[in-house]
């Protein structure tokens, strides 16, 4: 039996719309941020069987197909008893694909002992979802087509908040949103804005110029949600709680000048990243959002 845990990781400058979808190749760059502190555990024992078996109901096909395309590249006829768990409340509307697949990867080539470099791993586990191959390095990863690669920037941690406004499913799965995009009128020009955005940033972390930071991860997670209300069958992610809690932000902003980085993921729920020496700002923001929401 073996058993690996691997950490989730939350994009600044986003992956949507893939170049090859079956490799999960991105049409544009992506920088990301790891999670260290919300990871998935995956434990798999060999068993004597002709399938896998699972714990759990959700994504088993997704994972299952993961698996059997790991198999195949390594040429193993083994089966699995597969468990899974994440480290942070389930049903939260976090996005755990990125972690999942990672921890299978990784967990899948320990128990059929191969040790392989770790930009092989990212590149496996890419196959079963494009944002886990963000999830080996760290603490900032830049995927760029095949390449991903850990950045240095000033910034060494993040204080990490999320304020969960829904733990409702969500109707259309990443994979969905991937592909509806290229409907949108405003796909044309996505690649020349994220990496446009992915230079600024990076450019503005290096300067440790945290508002226009704070401005370039707004902006960025704006333009892929206006990718979603924009393209042929509009959709959005969005709860009106999401609107209050971007409100609100917005507001502490103006008022104060200062604030954390604030993104969305494909789902109803604010990512605050904070500096560590704005904890005290961190602790105020995230209690006086209790009061309404869950915050982990
Ligand atoms: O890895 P996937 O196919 O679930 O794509 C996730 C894409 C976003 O989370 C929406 C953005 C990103 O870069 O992580």
């Amino acid at each position: 039996m073996i058993e690996v845990s691997m950490p989730t990781n939350i994009a600044l400058i986003k992956y949507m719309g893939k170049k090859d979808s079956i490799a999960n190749i991105p049409d544009n760059s992506s920088l990301s941020y790891t999670l260290d502190d919300l990871k998935t555990t995956v434990n798999l024992s060999v068993i004597d069987a002709e399938q896998d078996q699972w714990d759990s109901t959700e994504d088993q096909a997704r994972f299952i197909k993961h698996l059997d395309f790991l198999r195949q590249k390594f040429n193993t006829k083994k089966y699995f008893k597969i468990k899974s768990h994440n480290n942070f409340p389930s049903g939260c509307g976090l996005a755990s694909s990125a972690s999942s697949f990672a921890a299978l990867t990784e967990c899948f080539l320990k128990i059929i002992n191969r040790d392989i470099s770790v930009e092989e791993k990212s590149a496996l586990s890419r196959h079963g979802s494009g944002s886990s191959c963000r999830s080996f390095y760290g603490p900032f990863a830049l995927w760029s087509g095949e390449k991903v690669e850990s950045i240095a920037l000033p910034y060494k941690k993040f204080i990490h908040h999320v304020i969960v406004v829904s733990s409702d499913k969500k109707l259309i799965s990443s994979s969905q949103a991937h592909s509806l995009v290229k409907t949108s009128l405003l796909y044309a020009d996505r690649k020349i804005r994220a990496e446009k955005r992915l230079a600024e940033l990076l450019e503005s972390f290096k300067k440790q110029d945290w508002q226009k930071s704070y401005e370039i991860v707004w902006q960025e997670f704006q333009d892929m949600m206006a990718l979603f209300e924009t393209s042929e069958k509009p959709f959005s992610y969005l709860k009106l709680s999401s609107y209050f809690v971007l409100d609100a932000l917005r507001d502490y902003w103006h008022v104060h000048g200062d604030g954390p980085l604030v993104t969305m993921d494909a789902g109803p729920n604010v990512h605050l990243l904070f500096r560590e020496d704005q904890a005290s700002m961190a602790n105020m923001l995230s209690s006086a959002f209790r009061e309404k929401f869950t915050v982990i």
